[in-house]
Parts: structure tokens; C-alpha cells; sequence
């Protein structure tokens, strides 16, 4: 263990941890310190709409310091983006160079833009002055191999970047396969700059693991994991206060439904987020995998309610 507590951060996942989701998770789950907005697409000064920047309307927080995400490769757009958002009251800024998907990636976006250090050390040289915010940057290990990201820190490490946070995957291998800790390890061992570790920390064992292989880093940013375990932050800093993990999820679920029905019309796309959400949140239940099969074929509201009521009643936690 370090001396300090590490500081968790909620990874960004668009679609899923919206501000509905985070400010339940903040009414319901402890140790949590830092949020990560999903990204929101750079656009030009006359597109900057409050639609757009709605996620992350100071009004709709969840009362955690929250870091927007912009993800581009033009960098007027950023600025313009950085100063809308820094009028709303923040002052850093997230730019995403690590989503994978094939159609941003093709268009140079996200994780598109890893393998071209020059695009980016052009794009850093403007925002780094220009942006009033404070910048940091979210990577990956590379499009199809780790050497990308070696080739890009030499770049990282000329801008006065507040963090690197690094997922320890390539963009080819989405979210599967294992993360890559000794090609972290490398990239950690160059990166001037504070880094925030990123990648399947799914449990306290490979939480611990992490801080004994690298005790001087004290940020780890959590996603899928965390949204199976909620109580894992309260695990990690030993805070876990009570023990009826069943109770607390009806209770976080329900926050989390009642927040996406007063604001979306009609069953379908209130029962889309929550499919979605129980995409993670069945992990560990002890009839989670028929819970999620079951509620799959659910086509309206009540009969949903039913079936999560039903088994949640007879659910066990087994974390
Ligand atoms: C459905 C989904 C949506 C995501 N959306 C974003 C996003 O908007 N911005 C981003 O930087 N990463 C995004 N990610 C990546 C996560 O932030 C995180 O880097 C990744 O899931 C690895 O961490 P984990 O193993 O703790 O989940 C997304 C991941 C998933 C699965």
C-alpha cells in the first residue's frame, strides 16, 4: 500500500456513465473522488450548443470534481470547445487519443491519432497555449502495438499535460484480451508527466497488485470493474460500510431508473439504458446471467420492474 490514498477516478463510457448514472452512483457508493465525462465530439464555435455540453451542466453533477472529455483533431474546435467549457467553470479538460473504434480511428480521432506523433505534437502546440483550461490526455498503448505510444511521449513529455492517463491495451484489441503491465511498465518508466493508470482493475487483488508493482502512482481510473462492483472504491480504501450489498443496488437502481424515466419518453429507450446497465451490473449476482437473459426480452416498463424486483428478492452478492 502507498502511504497516501490512491485517488479513483471513473472511467468515461459513453452511453453508460451519464450524469443519470453518476450522480446515483454518488448517492448510493463511497470512495470515489474524481469523474470523467464520456467524450463529446469537437465542434466548431457556431455549433457549440447547450445540448451538446448538457452531460456536463454544472447543474447535473453529481457534486464530484468532474474532468470533461473532448475527442478531435482540429485544434480551433478544441479551443473554442475548452473556453465553452471553461465559462461553465472547469478547469481541465480531457483530449481522447485512445477510443478504438474502426470509423473514429479512420478519421484520425481517438486512438486514430496515436501513430502520428506529429499531428498530435501540432495540435498540443496550440491547445496547450490557447486552451484556458489545463489539459490532460487519455491513451492507449498504441492502434496495433505498443510502440506507438513510445514513439508519442517524447511528444507528451514537451507539454505541461496535469495527466497521462494510459489504458494498457492497443486499439486493435477493443476491450478484450489482457492489459499489457510490462509495456505499461515501459511507457510509465519515460512519461514525464503525472500518469493515471487504466485498465481491468475488476478487483481488490489486482488493485493491490498494481500499487506493489507501481507504488508512485497514486491515480487509477476505473470502468467496467467498478460498474460490476460499485462497492470495489469502498474496498480499495477499506471504507465499506454496509454490508447489504443486495439492498444497496435496488436502491442504486431504482435512483438510476427513476432518473432516466423523468427524462426519456416511452419504454424503449428507457429499457435500452437499463439493459445496458445491467450489461455490467449482473456481473456479480448470484442469478445475475438469467436476470439479464430474462430482462433482454422485456418489451415494457412494468413487466421489467417485475423482473428485476423478482430477482433481486432472491439474489445473492458474490464479489
Ligand atoms: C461502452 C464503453 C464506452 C466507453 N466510452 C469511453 C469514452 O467516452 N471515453 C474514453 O476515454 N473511454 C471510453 N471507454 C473506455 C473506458 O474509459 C476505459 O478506458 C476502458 O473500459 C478500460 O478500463 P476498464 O478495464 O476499467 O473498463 C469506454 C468503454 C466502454 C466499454
Amino acid at each position: 500500500m502507498g502511504d497516501t490514498l490512491p485517488v479513483l477516478v471513473l472511467a468515461p463510457m459513453r452511453g453508460i456513465t451519464t450524469m443519470h448514472y453518476r450522480r446515483a452512483f454518488v448517492r448510493h457508493f463511497q470512495g470515489l473522488d474524481v469523474e470523467m465525462a464520456p467524450f463529446i465530439p469537437t465542434v466548431s464555435a457556431d455549433k457549440i450548443n447547450p445540448k451538446l455540453l448538457k452531460d456536463v451542466l454544472p447543474e447535473n453533477n453529481s457534486g464530484l470534481p468532474l474532468i470533461p472529455q473532448l475527442i478531435g483533431n482540429n485544434a480551433d474546435d478544441f479551443v473554442h470547445m475548452a473556453m465553452a467549457l471553461h465559462d461553465l467553470g472547469y478547469d481541465e479538460v480531457n483530449w481522447n487519443l485512445g477510443c478504438p473504434h474502426k470509423p473514429i480511428r479512420k478519421k484520425k480521432r481517438g486512438s486514430g491519432l496515436l501513430p502520428y506523433p506529429d499531428t498530435v505534437d501540432a495540435i498540443l502546440n496550440q491547445i496547450c497555449v490557447q486552451s484556458p483550461c489545463r489539459i490532460s490526455v487519455k491513451v492507449r498503448l498504441g492502434v496495433s502495438n505498443a510502440s506507438e505510444l513510445m514513439k508519442l511521449i517524447p511528444v507528451l513529455n514537451r507539454y505541461p499535460l496535469s495527466e497521462v492517463i494510459v489504458h494498457s491495451r492497443t486499439a486493435v484489441q477493443m476491450y478484450d484480451g489482457t492489459v499489457d503491465l510490462d509495456a505499461f511498465e515501459a511507457a510509465f518508466q519515460i512519461l514525464e508527466r503525472p500518469v493515471c493508470y487504466n485498465g481491468d482493475i475488476n478487483d481488490l487483488a489486482f488493485f493491490q497488485s498494481l500499487e506493489k508493482r507501481f507504488p508512485t502512482i497514486r491515480r487509477f481510473m476505473l470502468g467496467r470493474g467498478l460498474l460490476a462492483n460499485p462497492f470495489l472504491c469502498e474496498e480499495i480504501k477499506n471504507t465499506i460500510a454496509q454490508k447489504n450489498h443486495i439492498e444497496r443496488i435496488a436502491a442504486f437502481h431504482a435512483d438510476v431508473l427513476a432518473s432516466y424515466e423523468s427524462v426519456l419518453h416511452g419504454d424503449n429507450p428507457v429499457l435500452g439504458k437499463m439493459k445496458e446497465f445491467w450489461t455490467y451490473q449482473s456481473t456479480h449476482l448470484s442469478n445475475g446471467a438469467q436476470l439479464f437473459k430474462k430482462l433482454k426480452k422485456a418489451q415494457r416498463l412494468p413487466a421489467y420492474k417485475d423482473i428485476v424486483a423478482e430477482f433481486l428478492s432472491e439474489a445473492e452478492w458474490s464479489a
